[in-house]
């Protein structure tokens, strides 16, 4: 197995990863095939673009690999100790104090959050059509507030006054401090005086007041139908607890399933019949259970677009052998989901928008397309958000012609996998 030879520890590869991430995972994959080493400064790193590796990695070996203690590290200051940031028996008692918050039964609840969320946007958008009946807005922004709409609601129920657009613009913030400080070789300690360093601080300290005041004013006062009431009875009471998980389900939460709906009404609007077909489908049910066809579109784009486009790196905790390849104890692993989804040996026209694939049995190798991760450490939203974005959508699509304004956008791979530049539509009336 051969990889490109090294130069400065490395230091070219994380330039060229820099530069165009995912040019670089191509290119890796075309020239040196399904294994890949690397040298990312001190550390031997794996890319991984096989199913079966990524199979031993994710589900049958996954004791044997926690997430990269550096990015944990970085994640874990405004995370705390949570389900997303913990590793070993930690991590399973959290897994299985928050998967109550997601059982089938507590999902009703949320799905008429959903609706109502939906037909909020559809109203306030209306009203912001011109004489032609057109809506010009940046989608991708007004799907970032449709996420984080509905994951405030799910979480913390009617108790929420702040105001969204500032809760908005500190989880930014942070969003931008997670990308910039896991990327980079080193970070500079925080009581340095750059620049974005009290900007971090303030999001830091805004978002943890806000989770804190929230969790408190529901412990000591009335009890609601949403997922903070469920921690509050998995975690016994315990706020640390408590507040950590709500925190980093919030975030987990709603980047990523903006990022989906972005892309979804992106390819939608680039392709007039798909659209067409759903807009009919939608026109006909108000139940998402019985849009076939919606629900392919949606996997469709997940599968070419993951908001999640590469797993947070692995670390062997001991020597393995991964489907054949010697990894030793502290060497990284990486798994790209946006790769191995887009990989001609198990779809055809792997970069063509085609979602009947999804409409007949899946005839590629399950670990072949992951947006959800898989295996014990698989996203616990996952059929939250598959819910979440095909209500979103059937509401929208009925109220509006979504139409591009510029040309298709470049995905961005920053913390999640979003259109870069924004997405820039005209939604017309129906
Ligand atoms: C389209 C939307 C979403 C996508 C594509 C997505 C994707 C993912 C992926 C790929 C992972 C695994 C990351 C890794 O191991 O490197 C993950 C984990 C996770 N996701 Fe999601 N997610 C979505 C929505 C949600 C929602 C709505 C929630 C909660 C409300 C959520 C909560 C979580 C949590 C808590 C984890 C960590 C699980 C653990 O480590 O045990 N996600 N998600």
């Amino acid at each position: 197995m051969t990889g490109p030879s090294p130069a400065l520890l490395g230091l070219d590869t994380l330039i060229k990863i820099r530069r165009d991430q995912l040019g670089f995972y191509a290119d890796m994959h075309a020239r040196f095939g399904d294994t890949v080493p690397l040298r990312l400064g001190p550390y031997r790193s794996w890319l991984l673009f096989h199913p079966d590796q990524i199979e031993v990695v994710l589900a049958s070996k996954a004791d044997k690999f926690i997430r990269f203690e550096r990015m944990m590290t970085v994640l874990r200051q405004w995370n705390g100790e949570s389900l997303f940031i913990a590793e070993g028996q930690s991590w399973h008692n959290r897994r299985r104090k928050v998967l109550p918050a997601f059982a089938r039964k507590k999902m009703p609840a949320y799905e008429a959050v959903f609706q109502h969320v939906a037909e909020d946007w559809v109203k306030r958008l209306s009203e912001q059509s011109d004489n032609n009946g057109d809506v010009d807005l940046d989608a991708d922004d007004i799907f970032a507030q449709i996420a984080l709409d509905i994951a405030l609601r799910t979480l913390f129920g009617g108790g929420f006054s702040e105001s969204m657009d500032q809760v908005s613009e500190h989880i930014k913030v942070l969003s931008k401090v997670a990308f910039r400080e896991c990327a980079s070789p080193l970070t500079l300690p925080d009581y340095l005086p750059l620049p974005g360093k009290r900007e971090k601080k303030n999001a830091m300290a805004f978002m943890r007041d806000l989770v804190r005041d929230l969790v408190e004013d529901r412990i000591d006062g009335p009890a609601g139908d949403d997922l903070l009431q469920v921690l509050i009875e998995t975690h016994a009471g315990d706020k640390q607890e408590i507040c950590d998980d709500a925190m980093s389900l919030l975030i987990a939460g709603h980047e990523t399933s903006g990022a989906a709906l972005s892309w979804i009404f992106a390819l939608l609007a680039d392709h007039p019949a798909a659209l067409e077909k759903c807009q009919n489908e939608v026109a006909g049910t108000n139940d998402v259970g019985e849009m076939s066809y919606l629900s392919a579109v949606v996997d469709e784009a997940l599968r070419l677009y993951p908001p999640g486009y590469t797993l947070f790196l692995r670390q062997a905790v001991e020597d393995v052998d991964v489907a054949g390849i010697a990894v030793k104890k502290g060497e990284l692993l990486q798994v790209i989901p946006y790769m191995t989804g887009r990989d001609a040996r198990f779809f055809d026209d792997p970069n063509q928008f085609r979602p009947e694939r999804f409409l007949t049995k899946p005839a590629w190798p399950f670990f072949a397309n992951i947006p959800f991760s898989a295996g014990p450490r698989a996203c616990t939203g996952h059929q939250f958000a598959l819910k979440e974005v095909s209500i979103i959508a059937a509401e929208l699509l009925r109220a509006f012609h979504p139409r591009l304004s510029g040309s298709f956008p470049a995905p961005d791979p920053k913390f999640s996998l979003r259109p870069q530049d924004g997405l820039p539509m005209i939604w017309k009336n129906r």
